[in-house]
């Protein structure tokens, strides 16, 4: 089964195969996510605000959790690209973008 994700602010929005991480997904479409330790949870440079379909993704674990309390410009809505797994439609806003 496929869904759409959509990254902000470059406004780009791409299929995606259920069950793909967001990191995975924009890896698979040339999207600059950041993704500075490879997706293993361990630096938050992947971080998304999720601003549409939070409950399309794969609930939030421990670890993820536990790493996302020691970053920068973390809110409500925030998640790590490498973790979140799409469920169905979502729309993400990419965090570092430069
Ligand atoms: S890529 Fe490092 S935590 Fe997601």
């Amino acid at each position: 089964m496929s869904c759409k994700v959509t990254f902000l602010p470059i406004n780009q929005t791409v299929t995606a195969t259920r069950g793909d991480s967001i990191l995975e997904v924009a890896l698979a479409h040339d999207i600059p996510l950041h993704h500075a330790c490879g997706g293993y949870c361990a630096c938050t440079t992947c971080q998304v605000r999720v601003k549409e379909g939070a409950q399309n993704l794969s609930a939030i674990e421990e670890e993820e959790k536990e790493r996302l309390e020691r970053a920068d410009e973390v809110g409500p809505t925030s998640r790590l690209g490498c973790q979140a797994r799409v469920m169905g439609d979502v729309v993400v806003e990419m965090v570092n973008t430069d």
